[in-house]
C-alpha cells in the first residue's frame, strides 16, 4: 500500500491541533509578571485568575500542589494541556506562585 505523505502529515497535524496536545508557542515579554503570563497563556482554559473555565473542572487557583509541581506541569503539559517548554523555570515558578493562595 502506498502512503500519501502530504495527506498523512496534514491529518497528523490537524489531530494535534484538535486535541491540543503539543507545544504552546506563547512567548511572554521578559518583564511579564506571573499574573500577566497566566492571563495570556492559561486563562483561555483555566479561566480568569484560575477560577476554572468549564464550571469548576479546570479550577487551579489556590492549588494545593507545591509550586514546583505546578511548574513541572506547565513544562510538561498533559493529555490536553499544551507544554510550555519555552518558559524559563523562573517564569514557570512565577506563574505557579501566582496561583498559590
Ligand atoms: C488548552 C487548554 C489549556 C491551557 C492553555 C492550559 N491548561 Fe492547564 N490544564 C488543562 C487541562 C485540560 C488539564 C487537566 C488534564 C491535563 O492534564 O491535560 C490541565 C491541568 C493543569 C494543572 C493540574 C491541575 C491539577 O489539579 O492537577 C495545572 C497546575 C495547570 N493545568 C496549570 C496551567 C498553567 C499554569 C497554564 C498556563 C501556563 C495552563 N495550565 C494552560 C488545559 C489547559
Amino acid at each position: 500500500m502506498k502512503i500519501n505523505f502530504p495527506l498523512y502529515t496534514a491529518f497528523m497535524v490537524s489531530l494535534f491541533v484538535l486535541t491540543g496536545c503539543g507545544q504552546s508557542d506563547y512567548r511572554p515579554e521578559s518583564t511579564a509578571s506571573g499574573e500577566q503570563m497566566f492571563a495570556q497563556a492559561c486563562s483561555g482554559c483555566h479561566g480568569e485568575g484560575g477560577q476554572g473555565r468549564f464550571g469548576f473542572l479546570l479550577t487551579i487557583a489556590g492549588t494545593e500542589h507545591p509550586a514546583d509541581k505546578v511548574a513541572t506541569k506547565i513544562l510538561e503539559g498533559g493529555l490536553i494541556m499544551p507544554e510550555f517548554v519555552q518558559l524559563t523555570e523562573e517564569q514557570r515558578l512565577e506563574i505557579a506562585n501566582y496561583l498559590k493562595p
